[in-house]
């Protein structure tokens, strides 16, 4: 099996290209690749990629993420997040290949307190949410076999990410401000990952597993409780902190004005993914316990 990985550098494609390599022959590119294009920018050249390998199946990670950058950039963001997934989408279409894509609950305008289910409407508050959300509906209208995860609060080991902000600061600073009144549950890119190639594996038994699919780990907390989880298992590994875990101040989103709003409710009800491919989702404080390990 030939399989091709677009986006390969990111949070989760870098987790896909450990999990993805021993389903087949992995050919992992990103935007700077130069023996096949896979520049988002230009989507008629990723779809040349795609015709000249012919994968049996495309994951595609990359994406336009920075939120609040989208919307003073909303062109580029709709190319990325919307055209080209089309477009290879059209090409995944015409070699006969499965189609991975990633999704965001910001396709959701995070009114309520109940988690989003994939038969919800939708409203995205942001360029962001809206490109991602015209992204989903052209690969589901053109790619017949395809698998869409909506995820939410993303993290990962490499690079920096919230909780080794929070870990600085708390090293910095004598109390931290933290908003706690947006929901959702952190989910490691090596859970995207882990899931991802089991999927592809279940999607390739039974092609009638194609859809849509809210993908995130168990559980729920806000941004100040998940700084809190953060600093207190620093504290019990013995790292040297001027904020004790009690001296996050509680604030709300509007303390934080962004360009890009926010929602407030991003619950993800994966009962949909957990029964289609028989797994358990952990909860998020045992991906986070684990990246800390990691990390401290
Ligand atoms: N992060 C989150 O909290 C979150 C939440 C919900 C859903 N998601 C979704 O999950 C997926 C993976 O996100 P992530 O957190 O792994 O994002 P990420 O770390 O920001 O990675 C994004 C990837 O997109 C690539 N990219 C950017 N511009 C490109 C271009 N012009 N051509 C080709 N590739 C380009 C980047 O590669 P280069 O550096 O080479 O440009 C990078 O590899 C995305 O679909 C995202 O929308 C993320």
């Amino acid at each position: 099996m030939k399989l091709l990985l677009l986006g390969k550098t990111g949070q989760v494609g870098w987790e896909l290209q450990r999990s993805l390599a021993p389903l087949g022959e992995l050919v992992a590119l990103d935007s700077s690749s130069t023996d096949f294009a896979a520049d988002f920018r230009h989507p008629e050249q990723v779809v040349q990629t795609v015709l000249a390998l012919r994968p049996d199946v495309i994951v595609n990670a990359a994406a336009h993420t920075a939120v609040d950058k989208a919307e003073s950039e909303p062109e580029l963001a709709h190319t990325l997040n919307a055209t080209a997934p089309g477009a290879i989408a059209q090409a995944a279409q015409e070699v006969g290949a499965l189609m991975v894509h990633y999704s965001t609950d910001y396709v959701f305008d995070g009114s309520g307190s109940k988690p989003w289910q994939e038969t919800d409407a939708t409203g995205p508050l942001s360029v962001y949410g809206r490109t991602k959300l015209e992204g989903e509906q052209l690969i589901a209208e053109r790619c017949a076999r395809h698998l869409i995860f909506r995820t939410s609060w993303v993290y990962a080991a490499r690079g920096g990410n919230f909780a080794k902000t929070m870990l600085r600061l708390a090293k910095e600073r004598d109390r931290l401000t933290v908003i706690d009144d947006q929901f959702g549950a952190p989910t490691g890119a090596e859970l995207l990952a882990d899931v991802t190639a089991h999927a592809i594996r279940e999607m390739l038994r039974d092609p009638a597993k194609a859809g849509l699919y809210h993908l995130a780990a168990s559980g729920e907390t806000t941004w100040h409780g998940y700084a809190r989880f953060v600093l207190e298992q620093a504290q019990a590994a013995g790292v040297e902190l001027k904020a004790q875990p009690t001296a996050i101040d509680p604030v709300p989103t509007s303390a934080f004005p962004t360009p890009a709003k926010r929602p407030h409710n991003s619950r993800m009800n994966t009962d949909k993914l957990q029964t289609a491919f028989g797994l358990k989702l952990p909860h998020w404080q045992l991906g986070v316990a684990r990246m800390l390990v990691e990390t401290l």
